[in-house]
């Protein structure tokens, strides 16, 4: 019935930043108040390159955990032009996937892969290790527009990875386009992609019209209502496996996004879950949600779905302007408005 609680199996991220230092001790309690377990991103300065780090990465995140707090974070290693077949063997079984930034796309992304032939052999381990690539589907090239970088990653780099890995696992992480969900679908079960709520519930009219607002400013930049923002909606809600939650939720200090050269990424860690319960009840398709939020991605990465429930209520609250973000503060998504939906926390 319309406006009654909604339950689900607690939900899992399979797409979250969350830096370290002050920044993390700030922001995981929030994730781990709805989620279960996490895919931790590895673009720290510097990056997260082999398993040591990660481990280390993950002792410090579960160091920085509130007190009581359970929550799992999943480890990645990011990919670079040097990653061996000798370091994926040596993480497989510690860390969960390997993370593709071609260089130039993204935050913290200049250690990055320049040259695709040169993850050949690493990709080859991770095949045959089962272990999954994580990609950020874009190119950087300066003659591509920042509109068509997801599209033309398809085209140059993706099919073809695909095709010359028929048996590696794939998440194309945060897509923003039909194009992208048109791939997915049309691919093997091999191939799945994450979705956030922010590319679900805002388009490019979000960021431009009215002014530049620097808070809507993430890459994959938001897209066209239609066909894109509609064409994420649909995925989402249609109950296909291959399509599950990944937040992207990535922090910045309030002064680096409002600024001249003002930095990529959404803070939505804060409501996740309440997000996407918004953006489920406008496609009507509440009764959707469960299997995206808190089933596929486990489906995916052969994990058993989490034991505990979480609810969510039929509620108006005002998200706060700011939180606290080590010594700044970092401006939330959805800053200043009202959402129906609230986690209950009794
Ligand atoms: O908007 C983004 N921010 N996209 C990314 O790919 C990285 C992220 C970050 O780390 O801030
Ligand atoms: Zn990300």
């Amino acid at each position: 019935m319309k406006d009654s609680p909604i339950t689900l199996i607690q939900p899992d991220d399979w797409h979250l930043h969350l830096r370290s230092g002050a920044a993390l001790r700030s922001v995981v309690g929030m994730s781990a108040a709805q989620m279960g377990r996490a895919i931790i991103m590895p673009n720290l300065t510097p990056p997260i390159t082999n398993t040591t780090q990660a481990l280390a990465y993950q002792t410090e995140i579960m160091a920085a955990l509130p007190a009581g707090c359970k929550f799992e974070p999943l480890m990645t290693l990011y990919l670079t032009d040097n990653t061996t077949p000798q370091d994926i063997r040596v993480a497989s079984g510690l860390i969960k996937a390997v993370k593709l930034y071609p260089a130039g796309t993204t935050t913290n992304s200049a250690n990055g892969v320049t040259n695709i032939g040169a993850i050949y052999p690493a990709l080859e381990a991770m095949q045959k290790a089962g272990m999954p690539l994580l990609v950020h589907g874009e190119v950087a090239e300066y003659e591509v527009d920042i509109f068509d970088r997801e599209a033309v990653f398809i085209e140059k780099i993706l099919t073809k990875i695909v095709k010359d890995f028929p048996d590696l696992k794939v998440v194309f992480e945060h897509i923003t386009t039909k194009n992208a969900a048109d791939f997915v679908l049309a691919s093997s079960n091999k191939i799945a992609a994450t979705i956030t709520a922010h590319h679900l519930l805002a388009n490019r009219n979000d960021m431009l019209v009215g002014g530049i607002k620097p808070h809507y400013f993430c890459l994959p930049v938001l897209k066209r209502a239609k066909p894109h923002q509609a064409a994420l909606l649909a995925a989402a809600t249609s109950n296909s496996g291959k399509f599950f939650l990944g937040t992207d939720s990535a922090p910045h200090a309030k002064s680096d996004k409002e600024s001249a050269c003002g930095c990529a990424g959404i803070f939505s860690a804060h409501c996740a879950i309440e997000l996407y319960a918004q953006a489920f009840e406008e496609q009507d398709a509440v009764d959707k949600l469960e299997g995206f939020a808190s089933k596929f991605g486990a489906d995916f990465y052969n994990l058993p779905y989490n034991t505990n429930t979480i609810t969510l209520v039929k509620r108006e609250w005002v998200v706060p302007n700011e939180y606290p973000l080590g010594n700044s503060t970092v401006v939330p998504f959805m800053a200043g408005k009202k959402l129906g939906w609230q986690l209950k926390t009794d």
